[in-house]
């Protein structure tokens, strides 16, 4: 039995993986979570109090931080702020919990000598061209396009000098899109499910021609428990599932699974800076760690997760119309 500290527990990928370490492994869990706009306590419900508690707090608090690591003997940090469209309006939130609360983090690792998990994205890499026959490996140069992105890469790059510098017991991975139950509406696929729901057309950016490289949440924290039981010191694993799609193809399904017209959606301004294409190469945690996704079905992934927003509406609908009323704002 584990001690875990898990930051941003109650947010989309964190709260997945909680559940999934309850279902899948004997860990006591500590969340660590600030529950911003993004957080949601209710994202726990149902699980064991005897083995799930809820710290209200925030990671940039280097006290409290220091006191938590103390009492466990694992971290696995999701918390952060996530949403490029929000990176793009307001940024200093990004710098503050990206970069000052990894930095937060690494502080209390480095003293306590706590095994620590970093959670990052592909986007740190930038994007590809869309008939780029490579895809991101681990060795990719960094180039990320957005304040969010680039947060989430100077955060990778921290760890990796504590690591080096300190001997920061830290492992980092990098995942691509994630879909799934407990998403917040202003992403993509809860965004279309919940506006077809109240009767409004999907909004695609641009030319709807970008792909993004879908994983199901639960694939990834698989993967992340693989890399924080069998992850090497200061190595980097990417985490993908072979899922890329158009954003016209993800729509598409979404409508025809809830008998729509597939053509039923409009295209509306585009994001500044928008990646064209995320691909993952997730080889070396296949060869080095036996790691396999277990959703190969991406429709039959993205029906149930149509299902989970249909049943749970009174979880959704409180954050639906701050979030569309700040797309309004923007044309979006
Ligand atoms: P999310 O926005 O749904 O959740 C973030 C959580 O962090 C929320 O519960 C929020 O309250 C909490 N939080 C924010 N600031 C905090 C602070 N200062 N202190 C403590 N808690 C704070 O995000 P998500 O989509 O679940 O992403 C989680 C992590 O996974 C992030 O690090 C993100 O970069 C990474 N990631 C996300 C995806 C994706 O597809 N969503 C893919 C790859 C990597
Ligand atoms: O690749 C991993 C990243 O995936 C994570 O690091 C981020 O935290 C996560 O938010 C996600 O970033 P994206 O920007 O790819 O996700 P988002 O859901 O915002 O958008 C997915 C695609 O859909 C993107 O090409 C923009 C487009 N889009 C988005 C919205 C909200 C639309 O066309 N219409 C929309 O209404």
């Amino acid at each position: 039995m584990r001690r875990l500290l898990v930051t941003g527990g109650a947010g989309f990928i964190g709260s997945n993986f909680v559940h999934y370490v309850l279902e899948h492994t004997d860990d006591q869990v500590t969340v660590l979570d600030k529950l911003t706009y993004a957080g949601d306590r209710r994202s726990l419900d149902g699980l064991p109090r005897e083995r799930v508690r809820l710290v209200h707090g925030d990671i940039c608090d280097a006290d409290l931080v220091g006191s938590l690591f103390d009492a466990h003997d694992a971290v696995v940090h999701y918390a952060a702020e996530s949403h490029n469209d929000n990176s793009l309006s307001g940024p200093a939130p990004f710098v503050q919990t990206n970069l000052v609360g990894t930095f937060t983090l690494l502080e209390a690792a480095r003293r306590t000598g706590v095994r620590f998990h970093h959670i990052s994205t592909d986007e740190v890499y930038g994007d590809l061209e869309f008939d780029d026959p490579e895809r991101f490996t681990e060795s990719t140069p960094y180039n990320p396009s957005s304040p969010y992105s680039s947060t989430k890469a100077g955060s990778d790059l921290l760890v990796r000098a504590w690591v080096r510098s300190f001997g920061v017991q830290a492992t980092i991975s990098n995942c691509s899109n994630n879909y799934g139950p407990r998403q917040h509406v202003e992403k993509f696929i809860p965004r279309q499910i919940t506006n077809i729901i109240d009767g409004v057309r999907p909004r695609l950016y641009g030319d709807g021609l970008n792909v993004r490289d879908w994983i199901h949440a639960d694939d990834h924290s698989s993967a992340v428990l693989r890399i924080l039981d069998a992850g090497r010191i200061g190595e980097t694993y990417l985490i993908g599932a072979d899922g890329e799609k158009t954003n016209r193809q993800v729509v598409e399904m979404i409508l025809v699974g809830m008998g729509r017209d597939a053509d039923a959606y409009d295209l509306v301004t585009d994001r500044p800076g928008h990646d064209k294409r995320y691909a993952i190469d997730w080889s070396k945690l296949r060869d080095e760690l036996g790691w396999q996704p277990q959703f190969a079905d991406f429709a039959s992934g993205i029906g149930a997760t149509i299902d989970w927003y249909v049943a749970n509406e009174q979880w959704w609908r409180p954050q639906k119309a701050e979030t569309e009323r700040k797309y309004a704002e923007v044309g979006q």
